[in-house]
Formats: structure tokens, C-alpha cells, sequence
């Protein structure tokens, strides 16, 4: 049997400790197993590049971070809209057939999953693994590369709250998510920031500033703020991302950090910084957790292949390793519940989410 491999979306730490496990799995179950990368995600099978992957490949890379594969970000939306030579989805079918394949493992996050489904719809024997910082992927408890992200940014956030507290400042920490305020929430409580701005709870200026001012009227000089790069203002929620992004734009921001801490700064009288956290967060070794998971997870996958089971995403249910349909999951995303448990469990003991007290 020939199996190929893409990485497709934003990076995370983890994707090589899948590709190891999925290469082993069917080196060592598989007869005569073939195995190709694909580079550059969707892009290489647009292309119609592929590459051999032997053993001594997969050797070594279990804590490497990025993707020996590479990849790219190739929007859902394009897929079928035609343009020289046909549409790039017609070409990955023709590319999928031209390289002989019997099935093709994508490692990708909400977006990559949509074109697996598709892909699938098409013929194409796919098994899609759950990858993300975000953790948006709908039917996962959890996505591989979350744990980590969720290290890495607190890690961060500690460091920064011990510069504020010497400089008694207001820090606001920008943390990616730009739907889904998982690695803000998780990464925020365990950081013991004080107050966590997700897109799930669009926020309101004068609560944020009344909470800084709440604290300083304690006498804590000090207050961490945790915001999603998908934050928003409630006087904002009401337009459509693109409408948000035009705005924003305008006053040179995809984000709404800079101009909180401004007004923070402005209207509480306390000094305020803020740092944006960026690419740092996807880079580097994954955690033990990660490692452990990837491994599963991509040994899992290989398994399905083996069992001829397709059209599947692995996925994770309480603490189990299990599969999705992919036709059931792709397009939906997993957010972070106002109501649930982690956000009322930070609100009980003091934790702002800038929303007014009532909601
Ligand atoms: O991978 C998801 C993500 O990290 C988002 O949180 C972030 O908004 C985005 O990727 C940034 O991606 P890019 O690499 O395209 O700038």
C-alpha cells in the first residue's frame, strides 16, 4: 500500500512526533508499506510534488518542533473556484490518483479538515489528525500542539507578571486565537492572571478599567490581562469579522490590545505596557504531554489505514483515543462555553472577563 503525508495550516510543536508514529506504525504492520510526504500541505498535492520517506526519516524528529514537510495555508474557499489547469481541487484529485496513493493522512487544523472532507466526498481515502494552538477542532477534547502552546505562553506570562510587579503595571499579554480563546483561558488561569479576554466574551472597556481600578483601590498595583488576538470590544461583536478587521485597520491594528492598553493607561492613571506574544508560541520542542499524545494519535491513524477505515479524523474523548467522520466535524469548530466550567470556575474566584457582572 502507498501512504502519503501533508501538514497543512499554521505549525505547531507535535507534527513531526505524528509523522514518526504514523511512519513506524506502518513500517512495522504494514507489508511492503510505501510512504510519501507530501511538502507544503495542500500545496505540494496541488502541485504534485511528493518526496520518499524511509525509516532513518523518521528517526529522531520526535521533539523537533515545525514540519519536516513543510507547509502552507491554502484557504478552504479557493479549492473550487477554477483557474488555469482546473480547480486546485480537481488538480489534488488528479495528483492523488497520479501518485498512486491508497491513502493520505492530513495533519491540519479546522480549515485543513474541511478540504480532507472534501477530498474524502471526492474518493480520496483521508484520515485527518487534530492539530492546533487554538483547540477549536470540533469532536476533540483536545487538539495535539495545545498543551505545549499552553506551556510556552504561560511560561511567558510568568515572566512578564515578575517585570510588572518590580514596575507596578498594568501588562496586557496578546495571545494567539483568533476564534477560539482556549489557549488565552487555559494559559490565563494558569498563569493567575487577573483578568482574560476571549472572543467568546466580547468585552466592555469600563468593566476591564474597573477592574484595574478595583485592584488599585486595594492597594494591587499590579494587574495581568490576558487578551486573545480575537478579542473583542462589545460595542464591536456586532459586525462582521471582515467589517472589524476594515476598522481596525484604519487606525493601523488587527488587534484590540494596543488601544485597550491606551485607554487603560488613560483612564485608571496606571502604567500600562503591553507585550504580543506572536510565532514564539507555535515554535519549539512539544511537551511531554504532546509528545505522548502525537504518538498516539499518529499511531492510531495509522491503524485506521490499516483497517481500511477512511474518511475519519483521530480524535480524543475523555482521555480515550478514538475517530470522527470527517463529514461530521469539518466546518464546525469547538468554542469555549461562557457558561462551562472553566470560565465560571475563574470567575468564582476573581478573574474578570470584562463582561458586565450581570451576564
Ligand atoms: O494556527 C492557528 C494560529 O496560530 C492562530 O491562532 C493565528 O491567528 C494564526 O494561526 C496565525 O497564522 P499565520 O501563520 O497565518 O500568521
Amino acid at each position: 500500500m502507498k501512504f502519503g503525508i501533508l501538514t497543512s495550516g499554521g505549525d505547531c510543536a507535535g507534527l513531526n512526533a505524528v509523522i514518526r508514529s504514523i511512519g513506524l506504525y506502518l513500517l512495522r504492520n504494514v507489508k511492503n508499506a510505501e510512504i510519501v510526504g507530501i511538502p507544503d500541505g495542500y500545496g505540494g498535492l496541488i502541485r504534485g510534488e511528493s518526496f520518499p520517506l524511509k525509516r532513518e526519516d523518521f528517526e529522531g524528529i520526535l521533539d523537533k518542533g515545525g514540519t519536516i514537510l513543510r507547509t502552507s495555508r491554502q484557504p478552504f474557499k479557493r479549492m473550487t473556484v477554477s483557474e488555469e489547469g482546473g480547480s486546485r481541487l480537481t488538480k489534488m484529485l488528479a495528483n492523488y490518483k497520479k501518485m498512486g496513493l491508497d491513502c493520505l493522512f492530513t495533519l491540519g487544523g479546522a480549515g485543513t479538515h474541511k478540504t480532507a472532507a472534501l477530498l474524502s466526498m471526492e474518493g480520496c481515502n483521508v484520515i485527518g489528525v487534530p492539530k492546533t494552538i487554538d483547540n477549536d477542532i470540533y469532536g476533540t477534547d483536545v487538539t495535539f500542539g495545545f498543551r505545549t502552546a499552553v506551556e510556552v505562553v504561560t511560561d511567558a506570562i510568568d515572566r512578564i507578571a515578575t517585570t510588572a510587579a518590580s514596575h507596578s503595571r498594568v501588562m496586557l499579554v496578546e495571545v494567539m486565537g483568533n476564534k477560539a480563546g482556549w489557549l488565552t483561558l487555559h494559559s490565563g488561569i494558569a498563569a493567575g492572571v487577573h483578568v482574560i479576554l476571549i472572543p467568546e466574551i466580547p468585552f466592555d472597556l469600563d468593566a476591564v478599567c474597573g477592574a484595574v481600578s478595583a485592584r488599585l483601590a486595594v492597594g494591587e498595583r499590579t494587574t495581568l490581562i490576558a487578551v486573545a488576538e480575537g478579542a473583542v470590544l462589545a460595542s464591536e461583536a456586532k459586525y462582521k469579522k471582515d467589517e472589524r478587521a476594515f476598522v481596525r485597520t484604519a487606525f493601523g491594528e488587527t488587534t484590540v490590545t494596543r488601544h485597550l492598553a491606551e485607554v487603560i493607561g488613560e483612564r485608571t492613571g496606571a502604567e500600562t505596557r503591553y507585550s504580543v506574544l506572536g510565532y514564539l508560541q507555535r515554535g519549539g520542542t512539544p511537551c511531554a504531554y504532546d509528545r505522548l499524545l502525537c504518538s498516539r494519535l499518529g499511531g492510531f491513524a495509522a491503524k485506521l489505514a490499516r483497517e481500511g477505515k477512511f474518511g475519519v479524523t483521530a480524535a480524543v474523548s475523555g482521555g480515550n483515543i478514538t475517530f470522527n467522520a470527517l463529514a461530521d466535524v469539518a466546518g464546525k469548530y469547538k468554542f469555549v462555553d461562557p457558561q462551562g466550567d472553566d470560565v465560571q470556575f475563574a470567575k468564582s474566584i476573581g478573574v474578570s472577563f470584562g463582561d458586565r457582572p450581570s451576564s
